[in-house]
C-alpha cells in the first residue's frame, strides 16, 4: 500500500456558481518517494493539497478518499491535529501560511514541536535550533529570536521548511516552495528538499507550475490541467518524451541552458478554461495544436498502461511510432 492514496478526489466551491477545482483525481505517493504535480496556475494543485489536509476554505467541499498510511483523512474533525498526528508536513504556497509574521521564529517552531511531540518548551527550543541547522540556516541560534520579516526570502523559506519538518513528518507537502525566490536560491532550496528527503526517509508531494523545478527531484510526475490529472508517469520517461500535448507544451516553455542566446521561449497559446466551464470534449482541445474533430466531441478517459497514464485521444508517442 502506498503511503498516500488519493482516490476520486473532487473539490467543489460554493458561490454564485459552483466551481469544480479538482475533478476526480487519483494519485499515489509511495514511501520515501517524490511525486511532483505540474500545471499552470489555477489548475487545482493547491486545492488538491489543501483538501487532503482538511484545510479548504469554508465554501469548499471535498469528496472521494484520501488515505494516509492506511488512515482516511477526508472528513476529519480537527484538520490541524489530523495533519500533525498523521505525519504530513506542509510548506504552503504563501510563506505566511507557514510562518506567523508577528511571532519569533524560535517560538513558532518550539510551539509546533511541543504540540506535535509533547516535549517540554526547553527541549522544543533546542529542537527548533537543531531543525534550523538541519535546513542549513547559518547561525541558527541567532535566528531563533528573529521575526520572519528579518530574514531574506531564501532564509524565510528555509525557516518555513523547518517549521514543516519539526513534527517529523513521513510526508512533506511542498506547494510551489521556490516560486517567490530568485533563480540561484530556487536551486538551493530544491537541493535542500532532496537532501532532507533522503536524510529523513521522508516522502514528498511537490507542486509547481515550472517543469524546470522537477527534473532531478521527482520520481514521478503528474501533469494537472483544469482540475484533472492529464498525464502521469515516471519522471525520466515523462521528461524524455511527454505523451500529452499539454505536458509537451509546458516542457517546451522551460528555458534550457543549452539554448542559443536569444532563443525565444515557446508558450502554450490561449488560456485554460474558465473554472466551472462545461466543455463536452477534451478540456485542452481549444489550445491543442494536434486537436482533431473527435477531441472536441468526446472527453478522453484517463487510460493507464503499466506505470503510465494519460487522458488524450491522440498522444504524441503514438504519432511518433
Ligand atoms: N475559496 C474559493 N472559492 C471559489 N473558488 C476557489 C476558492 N479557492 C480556490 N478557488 C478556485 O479553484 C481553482 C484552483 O485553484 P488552485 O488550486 O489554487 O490553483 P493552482 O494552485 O493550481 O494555481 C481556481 O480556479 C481558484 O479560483
Ligand atoms: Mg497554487
Amino acid at each position: 500500500m502506498a503511503l498516500l492514496e488519493i482516490r476520486d478526489l473532487t473539490v467543489d466551491f460554493d458561490g454564485p456558481r459552483r466551481i469544480r477545482a479538482v475533478d476526480h483525481v487519483d494519485l499515489s505517493v509511495e514511501r520515501e518517494s517524490c511525486v511532483a504535480i505540474v500545471g499552470e496556475s489555477g489548475s487545482g494543485k493547491s486545492q488538491l493539497l489543501l483538501a487532503c489536509t482538511g484545510l479548504l476554505a469554508a465554501n469548499g467541499r471535498a469528496s472521494g478518499s484520501v488515505r494516509f498510511d492506511g488512515l482516511e483523512l477526508l472528513g476529519a474533525d480537527d484538520p490541524a491535529a489530523r495533519i500533525r498526528g498523521s505525519g504530513i508536513g506542509f510548506v504552503f504556497q504563501d510563506a505566511s501560511g507557514s510562518l506567523t509574521p508577528h511571532r519569533r521564529i524560535g517560538d513558532q517552531l518550539a510551539e509546533a514541536a511541543v504540540a506535535a511531540r509533547g516535549i517540554t518548551r526547553q527541549a522544543a527550543l533546542a529542537e527548533a535550533e537543531r531543525m534550523l541547522e538541519r535546513v542549513r540556516l547559518p547561525q541558527a541560534h541567532r535566528h531563533l529570536a528573529e521575526y520572519p520579516h528579518e530574514l531574506s526570502g531564501g532564509m524565510r523559506q528555509r525557516a518555513a521548511i523547518a517549521a514543516a519538518l519539526i513534527s517529523e513528518p513521513m510526508l512533506l507537502f511542498a506547494d510551489e516552495p521556490t516560486t517567490a525566490l530568485d533563480v540561484t536560491v530556487q536551486a538551493e532550496i530544491i537541493t535542500l528538499l532532496v537532501d532532507l528527503c533522503h536524510e529523513l526517509g521522508m516522502a514528498m508531494l511537490i507542486v509547481t507550475h515550472d517543469f524546470g523545478v522537477v527534473s532531478g527531484l521527482a520520481d514521478r510526475i503528474a501533469v494537472m490541467y483544469a482540475g484533472r490529472i492529464v498525464e502521469s508517469a515516471p519522471a525520466a520517461r515523462l521528461l524524455a518524451g511527454p505523451g500529452h500535448p499539454y505536458s509537451a507544451g509546458l516542457l517546451a516553455a522551460v528555458p534550457r541552458l543549452d539554448d542559443p542566446p536569444g532563443t525565444e521561449l515557446r508558450t502554450i497559446r490561449g488560456t485554460p478554461p474558465r473554472p466551472g466551464a462545461n466543455l463536452p470534449g477534451c478540456r485542452f482541445e481549444p489550445r491543442c495544436e494536434y486537436a482533431r474533430a473527435h477531441c472536441r466531441g468526446e472527453d478522453p478517459p484517463f487510460l493507464t498502461t503499466g506505470d503510465d497514464g494519460i487522458a488524450c485521444h491522440y498522444p504524441l508517442k503514438q504519432d511518433a511510432q
